[in-house]
């Protein structure tokens, strides 16, 4: 059913969205500059993350100032993960930052907004590709304003899947986890999967598992900023979500999703914030 606030949420977040992908789209055709580590050589971020984090809650704050906000950057900064029962935007303005800095157009700006604790909308924009992912409860999930769609493919020796080694939780798992996250890529090419992708961006990667480019997709070690946005537009294709779990595992099909994840050997993660 229809639920106007909501509407008027997503097509302010919408708008924002759309100022923040000139911002993004503009910074790319530049020469890279002023790229900062933040908790590793690894995890970067640059002054555009932060003026589209600004941009975006400057923006949404003035129209709705009894909302809240998780923002990558502003977590960085030393804001507390807090998701609580009022509206909350959860927000990462540049999903792919290393792709974003390497000048790889696979990158995305995410905004999600839970209600209760329950996503209500995502959306994710790549502007370089000019791709718009959004999705809001009840209502399906779209791109570019066309309905998207899971594969259905049920066989991992069917199956393109998305992995990434997430090389950012060397620092805090140790060298076990990397040897489990290399022997499961290992896992999943003896397990006969048609393909390996990893595009350096939870976000792309979780939609392009919601078109139904990719049949599966699993990573350890998320924020709910990496992925809210694109759960949303995943949940949409009537998948149950951990937000706070740091871990996705999603996949076209049940079947897929079952048996990838008996070929793997999981990571157990603590969850994120206060949720
Ligand atoms: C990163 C990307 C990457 C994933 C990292 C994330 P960021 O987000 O989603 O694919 O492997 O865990 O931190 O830092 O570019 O917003």
């Amino acid at each position: 059913m229809a639920n106007p606030t909501e509407d008027h949420f997503l097509k302010v977040a919408l708008r924002m969205v759309d100022r923040a992908g000139t911002l993004v789209r503009d910074a790319f055709e530049q020469p890279t500059s002023n790229v900062e580590t933040k908790s590793s050589n690894t995890d970067l971020v640059t002054e555009t993350d932060k003026a589209v984090e600004e941009l975006l809650i400057r923006g949404l704050s003035k129209e709705f100032p009894d909302h809240k906000f998780i923002g990558e950057e502003s977590v960085s900064g030393g804001q507390k993960v807090e998701l609580t029962d009022a509206p909350t935007w959860i927000i990462d303005p540049i999903d792919g930052t290393t792709n974003f800095v390497h000048r790889i157009p696979l990158i995305g700006i995410c905004v999600g907004l839970a209600i209760k604790k329950q996503l209500r909308a995502g959306i994710v924009y790549n502007p370089i590709t000019r791709e718009l992912f959004s999705a809001q409860k009840g209502k399906g999930a779209f791109k570019n304003g066309f309905p998207i769609h899971v594969s259905k493919t049920e066989e991992l020796n069917k199956a393109v899947i998305c992995t990434s080694l997430g090389i950012h939780n060397l620092k805090t798992l140790g060298e076990p986890w990397l040897d489990n996250a290399l022997a499961n890529q290992k896992k999943t090419v003896l397990a006969g999967v048609r393909g390996h992708r990893a595009f350096g961006s939870a976000a792309i990667n979780m939609v392009y598992v919601a078109q139904g480019s990719i049949d599966a997709y699993v990573e350890y070690g998320l924020h709910c900023w990496d992925i809210a946005a694109a759960a949303m537009i995943l949940k949409e294709a009537g998948k149950p979500f951990n937000l706070m779990g740091r871990t996705v595992l999603c996949a076209g099909t049940p079947s897929l999703a079952k048996e990838l994840s008996s070929a793997l050997t999981h990571v157990e993660m603590e969850t994120e914030g206060d949720a």
